[in-house]
């Protein structure tokens, strides 16, 4: 697409619908995030205990466009002032990515400006660019370690610079959002588990249950959490199953897989030598998680970066500004309307 005039002195829309929240947001460059607005499904799948895709991909569409114009008001802007549109195009569920890569490809088409496909982990890792740094702290800027941890990724990430990624560790079954669901699904908790079973944990002794800390006794910086998963579930089975008691096991868990993150941050910084880290993706919204970092942050000499919380979870804010930040180097996606399920985040170009 050939446009003339800087494409990026004006503000960018931003659609996030790869899973099971609906994310609008405007994003513009200098004067930062002009509003924002989500839709949560959470409601809609809890009775089948996890997302159920085509219902996903059907409320996308029910509740994109009336949320676009909510944020657009609330900006106080006219669609034609956006300067450019960017959209999540994976990794995530193929239908949920069709309904905002289709909804995003249209407008930009018909207000002739450019629109970028934004890798959804990309996002969430830029996500505290959004914030002000806290007084006395440098402004965030590679290099640093990102620790994502999501409902379906958990990944620490080695940024030398923007958009140039390094997969440092990864999991090796299932991710730490979901480790969380699945044992606060087992305990019988509701979808989804990760709040929930925080919750619940803050009641619980964290002495009663000492459960493993997965892959920590060998060098490396990959995850698992399956096998905790199992122990809980076994320790749960062998228990009274009071409230008391499931307190006690979520408190035990979270304690665990707080600490097991916490060394494979500690250790991803001493071996990349570098003295930021970043947190974010859902399970960085654990208040315990993030004490604990900060703490060792503290202590360690390095420096913590966090997301607000509602931005540590799914939205429309981190996919405008990471679109913002390509689209300012000059990049852009072609017209077709396409979304990748699976998508590795190395395989991204780099931002000059
Ligand atoms: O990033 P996200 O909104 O969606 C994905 O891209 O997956 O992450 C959702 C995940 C869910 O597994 C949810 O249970 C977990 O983040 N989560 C939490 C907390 N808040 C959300 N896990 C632990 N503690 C929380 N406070
Ligand atoms: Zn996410």
């Amino acid at each position: 697409m050939t446009d003339s005039k800087p494409p990026f002195s004006g503000p960018v829309l931003g659609i996030e619908s790869s899973c099971d929240e609906t994310g609008i947001a405007v994003y513009q460059a200098g004067r930062g995030l002009l509003a924002h607005a989500l839709y949560s499904q959470i409601a809609l799948h809890a009775e089948y205990g996890g997302v159920v895709p085509e219902l996903a991909s059907r409320d996308h569409v029910r509740k994109l466009l009336p949320l676009l114009r909510q944020t657009l008001a609330e900006a106080n802007l006219k669609v034609s002032d956006l300067a450019a549109v960017a959209y999540t195009a994976g990794p995530g569920l193929i239908g949920a990515l069709l309904v905002g890569a289709s909804v995003a490809r249209a407008l930009a088409w018909a207000l002739e400006v450019p629109a970028i496909g934004v890798h959804h982990m990309e996002g969430h890792l830029l996500a505290p660019l959004l914030e002000e740094p806290a007084p006395g702290t440098q402004p965030l800027a590679p290099p640093f370690v990102a620790l994502l941890v999501s409902g379906g990724h958990s990944l620490l990430v080695g940024v030398d610079k923007i958009g140039s990624y390094r997969i440092l560790g990864d999991t090796l079954d299932d991710a730490a959002g979901e480790a969380f669901d699945k044992t606060a699904k087992l305990m019988g908790l509701p979808y989804p588990g990760g709040p929930a079973l925080a919750k619940l944990a803050e009641n619980g002794n964290p002495f009663a249950f000492k459960f493993a800390r997965p892959m920590t006794d060998r060098p490396g910086l990959d995850l698992s959490f399956s096998g905790l998963k199992t122990q809980v579930l076994m320790a749960w089975r062998g228990s009274n199953q009071s409230n008391a008691t499931r307190a006690d096991v979520a408190r035990g868990f979270e304690e665990a897989i707080v600490e097991t993150l916490t060394i494979k941050c500690r250790r991803a910084l001493t071996a990349t030598g570098y003295k930021r880290l970043v947190v974010s993706g859902g399970v960085g919204a654990n208040k315990r998680l993030r004490a604990q970092l900060a703490e060792a942050g503290d202590k360690e000499g390095f420096q913590t970066y966090f997301p607000r919380l509602a931005f540590c979870t799914d939205n429309g804010a981190m996919i405008a500004l990471a679109g913002s930040i390509r689209l300012a180097a000059g990049q852009t996606s072609g017209p077709e309307i396409q979304v990748r399920p699976r998508w590795n985040l190395e395989s991204l170009p780099e931002v000059a």
